[in-house]
């Protein structure tokens, strides 16, 4: 290829039409550039020869404006090129730029009747799922991973402005955090002897989460997060759960109360949201908070008939907490002080309330039910040596209780379900680029 200068189409991003608004520079119409995308658009007309050119870096194509002269049968929607040309002032309303081409080079043909894709046609978000290796040339799903990536930058920056510090949690590990069974073992593939078969030395599982890393590490240092890959082997095709999902977790050290911890959740929500969605911050500013015993009051003296009924003590389903939710008036909702048994061991014990509870709270929101689990964590040494095996498997974690503790909590939340929450998104399998659950595994 002749040398050109290069450049991106992030570089010509119109501030106050995509992107975000702050870091749109300037447009730079001067000299000679080479944009190089995908045609989304080829329309030849008597002199020109237009075309739509995304690079995947925003919505907005870029539109070429290129002498007929330039057509080239390979020129079809779908292909991969590299187009030379100077950056103009559009005539045309919809865009304030186009590019005047000098040179179109066809580097990756399409042959547009084999594409799953047409031009034109606004495909749905379940049928772009069957093509998990084309999905990102769609406009649709290309929007989800660009705000996916936002999101993760948003959420990164609360908690780097708010005195966090990150913390690489483990992928394996030998704990199960949850105690729910619902892990997957790690073992080298097809071992030659017994010593690899063995590599650990004890079993080994893909993580189901981070905290008890974080509780380790919120020992030393007073606020911690992590924001990394979590696995669970639930058998479920649901539209809110994967085998692979993304979970943001936080602990917080010197925590007295349950609402010390859903104010950094909710400031957590309200900031990474008002950040992706800059302009509609109002539209996140409410959250309601109820007990869960007022959750089952509601929902027993509700009319509506539950497929699995509700008593205390019960769990709480996703049509209990959509339920929640829509009674709440279609906001956030915290449910706190579950029943004791209902939580994981290191919940801590409400001794105080006349039901035996412990201080963990959910976060349910609308479309989705939970998106956040959450509790203040059990930090006395004689409450957590009472509760069953947990002085042979976790003595580190009674370690922990030993040397220095302090009161402290944190929660989880699943990133995918939180996308599924802002975007209204229906199934979680379309805001994660290589969705696994079970029975699939593709790509
Ligand atoms: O409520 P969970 O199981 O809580 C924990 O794992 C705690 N140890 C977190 C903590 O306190 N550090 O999971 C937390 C969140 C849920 O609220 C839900 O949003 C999401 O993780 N989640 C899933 N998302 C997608 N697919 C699945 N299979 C999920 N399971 C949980």
């Amino acid at each position: 290829h002749p040398k050109r200068p290069r450049g991106f189409f992030a570089c010509v991003r119109v501030p106050g039409t995509t992107g975000h608004p702050k870091r749109s520079p300037a447009i730079d119409l001067t000299g000679q550039r080479c944009l190089a995308g995908w045609v989304r658009s080829v329309r030849p007309q008597k002199k020109n020869l237009f075309l739509h050119v995304n690079d995947g870096s925003t919505l907005q194509p870029l539109q070429i404006v290129a002498s007929s002269g330039l057509d080239d049968p390979l020129l079809t929607f779908g292909c991969a090129v590299e187009v030379t040309g100077t950056l103009k002032q559009s005539p045309h309303q919809k865009q304030l730029v186009e590019l005047e081409a000098d040179q179109i080079l066809v580097v990756g043909e399409c042959n547009p009747v084999d594409f799953p894709f047409k031009i034109k046609e606004r495909h749905n978000l379940e049928y772009i799922r069957q093509f998990p290796h084309l999905r990102c040339r769609t406009n649709a799903f290309s929007s989800l991973l660009r705000i996916r990536s936002e999101a993760t930058t948003a959420i990164h920056s609360y908690f780097r402005e708010n005195g966090f510090v990150q913390i690489h949690t483990p992928i394996i590990t030998s704990n199960d955090c949850e105690g729910a069974g619902e892990l997957f073992q790690v073992e080298p593939q097809s071992p030659e002897n017994d010593e690899d078969a063995n590599f650990f030395s004890v079993p080994a599982f893909l993580t189901v989460s981070g905290q008890l890393h974080l509780e380790v590490m919120s020992g030393g240092f007073s606020r911690v997060y992590t924001f990394g890959p979590t696995f669970r082997a639930e058998n479920s095709q649901s539209r809110r759960h994967l085998a692979e999902f993304y979970m943001v977790e936080a602990e917080v050290s010197f925590t007295q109360s349950i609402e010390d911890l859903t104010k950094v959740m909710e400031d957590m929500f309200r900031s990474a949201t008002e950040d992706v969605l800059a302009h509609c911050a109002e539209d996140v500013a409410l959250f309601h908070k109820i007990t869960y015993t007022e959750a089952i009051d509601i929902l027993n003296r509700s009319s509506q008939k539950f497929a699995f009924p509700t008593q205390w003590g019960c769990d709480l389903q996703t049509e209990h907490e959509k339920y929640l939710v829509k009674h709440c008036g279609n906001i956030p909702v915290f449910v706190t002080d579950y029943p004791y048994e209902l939580k994981p061991f290191y919940a801590r014990d409400n001794e105080d309330h006349p039901e035996h509870t412990a201080a963990a709270v959910d976060l349910l929101v609308p479309g989705v039910g939970e998106l956040c689990g959450g509790s203040l964590r059990e930090e006395r040494l004689d409450l957590l040596r009472t509760r069953a095996g947990l002085q042979d498997t976790y003595s580190w974690y009674l370690d922990l209780r030993r040397f220095g503790s302090v009161p402290h909590g944190g929660f989880g939340l699943g990133f995918e379900r939180y996308l599924q929450c802002i975007l209204g998104v229906d199934n979680i399998k379309d805001v994660i680029p290589f969705p696994r659950f079970s029975h699939s595994c593709l790509l």
